[in-house]
């Protein structure tokens, strides 16, 4: 089935769905899931994928993704522990958050994820004392132009420096393998990619000079989906060229893994929500949803995204407001949908919302996050 007729079935179960087991419900697909991951395979054939489990570390989506034999990018101990729990093995784990708790290390150490991220001295001090041994890679500071969210500001090594601290990452005790970076989350600009692997490519030649040759690149996440306000394909758009430079500038003999979050999940969820409450406003209808901006919304305002809206029910429609449920005026989720009037208990859903939206949701005024299931 191809994904326009999975929709169009999917969106019919919604009703039953939402009968079931309640609203808001958060609706993981299985297949559109693994048709990211095909397809993150297809556009860049050379790299091997590690899910960034921050973008939604459901355990339905670590299961589905470690059956699929992906590798996974993790940020805490925690993060460690749910992808250890959902089958994947210790050395399919890097640890890409450049500040980690002492314990996090030790944690790390203990369990055998032996690669981590690091862009500093004092991080690299406290991997030598608490994973001796450990392999590491820099990640280095990138132009991240143009992408919604900006991930240079706070983190990376000056590429400079890099060379010099693998260097002393060797005269620690550890194990230096490569150099990461991001270019910034939501990256529709495909020639942050290109500019990063140049900056690689100069570090590998200068690593080698000092007589160490490294042996892996780790090109990060950012890769772009569709939702935001424009329906161009940005990452089929961006994906032949980086292919192509990746080719071009290092030889087969080094590995290239990625850490794409929002790629592969963001596409493979779907959020349903209930009308909780009406009322008219400077002759406007207002809707207020069973969830909203403290809950699986948290997009709108973490993640700076714009979420699409629609409705099962059909009719002439008029400018509307739909509000999240809790008591803060913040929780307005937008005020220009244009949609046909709505009853108590009617169903509004947006699609793509699998990544930075169940993660960063919170308990807000009591109201639990939406219930997460997963479909086939
Ligand atoms: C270190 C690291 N890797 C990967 C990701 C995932 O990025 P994306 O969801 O844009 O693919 C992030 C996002 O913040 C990150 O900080």
């Amino acid at each position: 089935m191809n994904t326009t007729a999975y929709w169009r079935e999917i969106r019919k179960s919604f009703p039953k769905l939402a009968k079931k087991y309640g609203t808001p419900l958060f609706v993981v697909s299985k297949t559109l899931l693994l048709e990211q991951v095909a397809r993150f395979r297809r556009l860049l054939p050379r790299v091997e994928p590690f899910y960034a489990v921050k973008a939604n570390p459901n355990p339905h989506v670590l299961k589905v993704l470690a059956q699929a034999g992906l590798g996974f990018d993790v940020a805490s101990a925690p993060e460690i522990e749910w992808v250890l729990a959902a089958g994947a093995t210790p050395d399919k784990l890097v640890y890409a958050n450049t500040m980690k708790r002492n314990e996090s290390i030790e944690f790390a150490c203990r369990h055998k994820v032996n690669l981590m991220t690091f862009d500093s001295e004092y991080e690299l001090a406290k991997i030598a004392r608490h994973a001796p041994g450990a392999s590491v890679m820099v990640r280095i500071k990138v132009p991240n132009v143009g992408s919604i969210v900006e991930l240079s500001l706070k983190f990376g090594a000056d590429p400079a420096d890099a060379v010099p601290l693998l260097l002393k990452a060797g005269r620690l005790g550890l194990k230096p393998v490569g150099v990461s970076f991001h270019v910034g989350s939501q990256c529709t600009h495909g020639d942050n990619y290109l500019e990063a692997f140049e900056l690689c490519k100069i570090i590998v030649n200068e690593a080698l000079l000092k007589k160490l040759p490294l042996e892996m690149l780790d090109i990060g996440g950012g890769f772009p989906i569709r939702h935001f306000d424009t329906d161009e394909d940005w990452f089929a758009n961006m994906a032949p060229a980086i292919d192509m430079e990746l080719r071009r500038l290092f030889d087969p003999g080094m590995r290239i893994i990625a850490e794409p979050g929002r790629a592969l999940v963001g596409p493979a969820c779907m959020l349903l929500t209930s009308v909780v409450g009406k009322s008219i406003r400077n002759n406007k209808h207002w809707y207020f949803l069973d969830d909203g901006v403290y809950g699986a919304l948290s997009g709108i305002i973490f993640d700076h995204c714009k979420y699409q809206f629609e409705v099962l029910k059909k009719g002439p429609t008029q400018l509307t407001t739909l509000a999240g449920p809790t008591c803060d005026s913040l929780d307005i989720i937008s005020g220009a949908e244009e949609l046909p009037e709505l009853d108590f208990g009617d169903l509004v859903y947006a699609r793509s919302i699998g990544a930075y939206s169940l993660a960063s949701a919170t308990t807000f005024n009591g109201i639990p996050p939406a219930k997460p299931v997963l479909v086939p």
